[in-house]
């Protein structure tokens, strides 16, 4: 019963907050706290039966942290079907803080509970064989959310997401159409290391490379998805690139904090500096239909239905594909105002 006990502190710290607030920026504060104070690798005990699931599919789910309007909008997606599906779901929520080491600790401590799929959406690509060949000897089963992890194939189940190397071409295509093909630009990434912020890199750096010679990446930096990061670099870049033409950012966040910076400097964002940025939070919309953004690429962040029928799926013992593809858009500023009501997040 040491078990049940241990789970139930574990579930207080590092669920029962996150679920009853569901989204709330208070209760998300008190997950984080709970979780630095109860690090998920120490509150796990194997000692005693799992029957508090009383046949629930049991979940953990180790998320990155809270580092933009798109990430509140995935947890928010997740937690609510948890919510919705309480009779038949149990949810083990961990917030890592942006930290690879509490994501594992979170995931060693899943498996100590003996859930029945574990998710993970990992802040960096590298560095996880062994935890998750510690849950395959375990026999649970991964499922990677929203970024990958470069790890042999055959150490997770399923990979739900978004083509981040699509993404980046299709913010490239768009740059150039929005600076006529021509011009020196700057490129804002997202966290080093993320699976996010190289394949866009990538996509676009490599699009331009092919096809506009006349477009010149003068800066690349990373501003951490983060919009405070985001308007730092920027402010940076302006100092030391005043004929950019435009800006390229791995996230709307990033792309919002740039906006300010160059409203601070004393230029139009959206006119003189034209900005494409991935995602399509409420946000950048909100800054499109001001005249101030000029276009974001979805990236669907609402995964939480799909995620937890995959992990039914898995618990179920059917097979499921290894990578189950977002089909996302790509939105402009001209047509932002007729759709920014329908946005969900
Ligand atoms: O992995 C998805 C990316 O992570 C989103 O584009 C970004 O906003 C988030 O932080």
């Amino acid at each position: 019963m040491k078990r049940k006990l241990l789970s139930a502190i574990l579930c207080a710290s590092m669920v029962a907050a996150s679920l009853a607030g569901c989204g709330s920026t208070a209760a998300k504060e008190e997950a984080t706290v709970e979780n630095e104070a109860t690090p998920a690798g120490d509150a796990a005990d194997d000692t005693a039966d799992d029957s508090a699931s009383d046949g629930k599919l049991v979940v953990g789910f180790a998320q990155i942290g809270q580092e933009s309007g798109w990430r509140d909008a995935e947890t928010m997606s997740i937690q609510t079907y948890a919510e919705e599906h309480a009779d038949t779901v149990e949810l083990k929520f961990a917030d890592a803080q942006q930290k690879q080491e509490n994501q594992i600790k979170a995931i060693k401590s899943f498996i100590e509970q003996d859930v029945d799929v574990i998710g993970l959406a990992p802040v960096v690509e590298t560095g996880w064989d062994q935890v998750f060949a510690e849950a395959q000897d375990a026999g649970i089963p991964i499922i990677l959310l929203d970024r990958t992890a470069d790890v042999d194939e055959s150490l997770y189940a399923t990979f739900i997401g978004s083509d981040f190397i699509e993404e980046g071409k299709l913010a490239a295509q768009n740059m150039a159409e929005l600076i006529g093909g021509k011009g020196k630009i700057v490129e804002l990434e997202g966290t080093v290391g993320a699976s996010a912020a190289t394949d866009r890199k990538t996509g676009f750096d490599e699009e331009i490379a092919a096809n506009y010679p006349d477009i010149e990446i003068v800066a690349s930096q990373t501003g951490d998805f983060t919009r405070a990061q985001g308007k730092e670099v920027m402010e940076s870049f302006l100092k030391s690139n005043p004929d950019i033409v435009g800006v390229y950012a791995h996230n709307d966040d990033m792309a919002l904090g740039a906006i300010e910076a160059i409203k601070e400097a004393g230029l139009k964002p959206g006119e003189d500096i034209k900005t494409v940025s991935v995602d399509g939070v409420k946000g950048i919309f909100e800054a499109m239909v001001a005249g101030e953004a000029n276009c974001t690429v979805e990236c669907n962040p609402l995964l939480g239905p799909l995620f937890f029928e995959t992990a039914a799926k898995l618990k179920a013992g059917e097979s499921v594909e290894k990578w189950v593809k977002s089909v996302d858009g790509v939105f402009t500023s001209d047509i932002a105002a007729d759709v920014i009501d329908d946005r969900a997040y």
